[in-house]
């Protein structure tokens, strides 16, 4: 896979894919302000909640660049583009983490030049940007080994390459399950309305020359029901105190028919997408979306004119419906939140 997320010296921008194009065009978007990194994480761009974690992290140096060049008092003007970033989209975890991360580093600078802190975030985002894929062939490792020679897995969403720094976390886990020799395939739920699964787990998966086939949403409960699926694996944008995984709406809707045929449910998650601080999925903001991405395919309207409709983008999975959270320290399993407390207390750092 191309490395779909770039920074580029040259042009001291960050230079990303633009996945609301794919699988048609491979087009670049290039960010160079605040605005330009908020536009991009808005309309998806760039969007899965560990590449948006990166974007932002490269997003906060950018708007240091950016209030380099104002009037004022670059503190002040400094927080509230770090405010802009970090409402940029409400679920994702990750997002909240790379701001959070970067004042951190801030704050424990103290007096600190905005020069001298530019050198240092745009570190950290290096950083952070090639840990992730570290990360994400750790939980291939940890989660291929859950799978088996032959297995078909099934995917909402898109939880790969395109989704992260690159390999991905659920289709981390088809990578590294490969990588150890076994043959598996994937279905690719399309996942509407942005079609994530049709346009960019196919995309990706076809590219590598990994086996996919497309399916509709709708079709999760048959295909379960005539034994053409092993294994559910699923990213997360955000996984609470409990063990509750917040992924790409109807996610939920594949866990309880995934229950009802005993089809082994999987989260792969990095750690940071653990949210310690809230206690259940319900108590997650769920990013109500532009109506349009619904009620238009393409400039084709599909419900009559003046009919409202839903756009919420993320669902809860209740834990009991979880066989596994799959991190780069390893498998988590239930009950998750003495799990879950574990992995934070023998990794605090994370
Ligand atoms: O709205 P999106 O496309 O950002 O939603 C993405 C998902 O729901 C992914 O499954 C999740 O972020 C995990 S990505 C490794």
């Amino acid at each position: 896979m191309t490395e779909h997320i770039q920074y580029s010296s040259e042009k001291d921008a960050l230079i990303l894919l633009d996945q609301r194009f794919l699988p048609n065009r491979e087009d670049w978007f290039e960010c160079k302000t605040t605005d330009d990194i908020c536009f991009a994480l808005v309309v998806m761009v760039v969007r899965g909640a560990p590449a948006i974690g990166v974007t932002a992290a490269y997003g906060c140096y950018l708007a240091g660049r950016e209030v380099q060049g104002m009037d004022g008092d670059w503190k002040v003007n400094l927080e509230a583009k770090l405010d802009q970033i970090h409402d940029a989209r409400p679920t994702a975890v990750n997002l909240r983490w790379a701001v959070r991360e970067m004042r951190r580093i801030w704050k424990e600078a103290g007096d600190v030049s905005l020069e001298k802190l530019l050198e240092t975030w745009l570190e950290r985002a290096k950083e952070i940007h090639v840990g992730d894929i570290e990360m994400c062939e750790l939980i291939g490792k940890f989660g291929g080994e859950l799978m088996d020679d032959g297995d078909t897995i099934m995917t909402h969403c898109n939880a790969g390459a395109l989704a992260t720094a690159g390999y991905g976390t659920a289709l981390g886990v088809v990578r590294g399950a490969i990588d150890q020799g076994k043959k598996v395939s994937v279905i690719a739920n399309e996942t509407r309305p942005f079609l994530q699964g049709a346009r960019l787990t196919a995309y990706e998966l076809h590219k590598d020359g990994v086996p996919v086939k497309v399916a509709c949403d709708n079709a999760c409960a048959l295909l379960m029901k005539r034994g053409l699926v092993d294994k559910v694996v699923v990213g997360a944008d955000r996984i609470t105190a409990n063990g509750d995984a917040v992924n790409k709406i109807g996610t939920f809707g594949v866990a309880i028919i995934a229950d009802r045929f005993n089809i082994p449910f999987y989260v792969a998650a990095p750690q940071y997408t653990i949210d310690t601080e809230t206690l259940s999925g319900d108590d997650v903001p769920i990013e109500d979306r532009d109506p349009r991405e619904v009620t238009h395919i393409g400039d084709h309207r599909i419900p009559p004119e003046g009919v409202e409709v839903y756009n919420l983008a993320f669902d809860p999975t209740p834990n009991d419906l979880i066989a596994g959270i799959i991190t780069e320290k390893g498998v988590l399993y239930p009950p998750y939140t003495e799990s879950i407390k574990k992995l934070f207390a023998d990794y605090p750092e994370g």
